[in-house]
């Protein structure tokens, strides 16, 4: 169900009218929705019913305090991937039992960290790694549990700035040599070696990568169980896509990829982790944003937005095409115009979408770009010196400010000037 919906003509987040918000917070701004996050955490614990598991939500895709307290008290685990969002999900009270730590290059001070603050698990990447996690451990007199990333050599079939899973991309270590680095891990005193992790690639929006590399993964944990590892544990990772677009086929529901894990992984009595970010919180925000201008230029009429390619980076970066709707629902029958739609930074590549039909718009109107809960806010930047935009939650008719934006004080005072200025 969509909790964003436009009701008496006007587009809500809930019960919250978003003219209302943005009457409150200013523009540009994100609003997620609690019900979505809700209904989104409980599709995956539906997908992975009666078999032993942990959906770990990868707070990578969104780590608003406020957003992972929500998704934390409705029993989910967090997959971290340093310090900073450690400590974010200890600050939104989540156990360390259920902190799951990856990442490609966790310092000796981000491990220190989180074995004194507790940890489910390090999903451990590299020999070397492996290495400097038992000397951490034994240093602090304990023993990490650890599983181990490997690389199972699939096309994830997605862009390739979000493919981790061929031999070529810099995660875990290769399949065929995972034999000897459990061998290696097994004999370090500081570990505990307690499961396999794989993870190959973000919005997939196609099962047989999943099937491939969980296949792997279930031949590997029988081999792994042969040469004598307590394999009981397989973190399965993230990655199942959302629909950007409409008008597109929608990718596969969890539910299908919930038997895609029982059909491969199921029988092996492995209590099951999985890391979903964006299933979970891009559909669950809205980016709003006011157009500014609307310019017409000898070819074209360019929306210009208050909202750039700061705060939402996505279209520029990979190209990613977001659903961009008026707050006000456009009368029936009115003929949509293309508009280029930008924000005000001084490149070109702050473009985020190219001769989009959309009603006609006028200066001032609330435009609102959808999907947006996912790799938007967190990806943000103060690039031109524009302030971080505020987020906001929603529940049932409340809404609160999760995230104040800065005063321009603020951001000019973290700055500072040397003695000899
Ligand atoms: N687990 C690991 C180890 C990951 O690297 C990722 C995402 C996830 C879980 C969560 O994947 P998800 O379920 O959200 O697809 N900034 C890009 C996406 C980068 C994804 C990085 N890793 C974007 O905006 O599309």
């Amino acid at each position: 169900m969509d909790h964003f919906l436009y009701r008496d003509g006007v587009l809500h987040a809930e019960d919250v009218a978003i003219p209302d918000i943005a009457a409150a917070v200013g523009t540009p701004f994100y609003v997620y929705s609690t019900a979505t996050l809700t209904r989104h955490l409980r599709l995956f614990e539906e997908a992975l019913a009666g078999l032993p598991h942990l959906v770990c939500f990868a707070m990578k895709s969104n780590g608003n305090v406020a957003v992972v307290k929500t998704l934390a008290e409705l029993g989910a685990g967090i997959d971290v991937v340093s310090m900073g969002e450690y400590l974010k999900a200890k600050a939104a009270g989540v156990p360390g039992e259920r902190i799951v730590f990856s990442g490609v290059g966790k310092t000796r001070e981000e491990m220190r960290t989180a074995l004194e603050g507790g940890i489910r698990q390090f999903n451990v990447e590299s020999e070397p790694e492996m290495r400097a996690l038992n000397e951490v451990a034994l240093s602090l007199g304990l023993r990490a549990p650890v599983a181990i990333r490997v690389n199972p050599d699939v096309d994830a079939k997605t862009h390739e700035k979000i493919a981790t899973g061929k031999k070529e991309n810099k995660f875990g270590i290769p399949i065929g040599r995972a034999s000897e680095v459990y061998a290696e891990a097994a004999a370090l005193p500081g570990l505990d070696v307690v499961g396999i992790d794989v993870h190959i690639g973000s919005q997939l929006t196609d099962l047989q990568p999943f099937e491939a590399a969980y296949t792997k993964v279930a031949d590997l944990t029988r081999q792994l169980r042969a040469e004598g590892h307590d394999i009981r544990r397989l973190d399965l990772g993230g990655g199942l896509g959302i629909p950007y677009e409409r008008t597109n086929a929608a990718p596969p529901l969890p539910l299908d990829y919930g038997a895609v894990i029982r059909r491969t992984v199921g029988a092996l009595g492995c209590e099951i982790e999985i890391e979903p970010g964006r299933l979970i919180s891009g559909n669950a925000g809205l980016l709003v944003a006011r157009v500014i201008y609307v310019k017409s230029a000898e070819e074209r009429d360019f929306l210009i937005l208050d909202a750039a390619m700061n705060d939402l980076v996505r279209p520029s970066m990979y190209g990613a095409h977001h659903e961009i709707v008026p707050v006000i629902e456009p009368a029936p029958g009115l003929e949509p115009h293309p508009y280029d739609i930008v924000g005000p930074v001084c490149e070109t590549g702050d473009t985020f979408a190219r001769q989009r039909p959309l009603p006609p718009c006028a200066e001032g109107d609330l435009v609102a770009f959808r999907s947006a809960g996912a790799y938007g806010a967190v990806m943000a930047s103060e690039y031109n010196a524009r302030p971080l935009v505020p987020e906001v939650l929603v529940h049932g008719h409340q809404f609160a400010v999760i995230r104040a934006r800065p005063t321009y004080d603020e951001m000019i005072n973290r700055d500072s000037i040397p003695a000899w200025l």
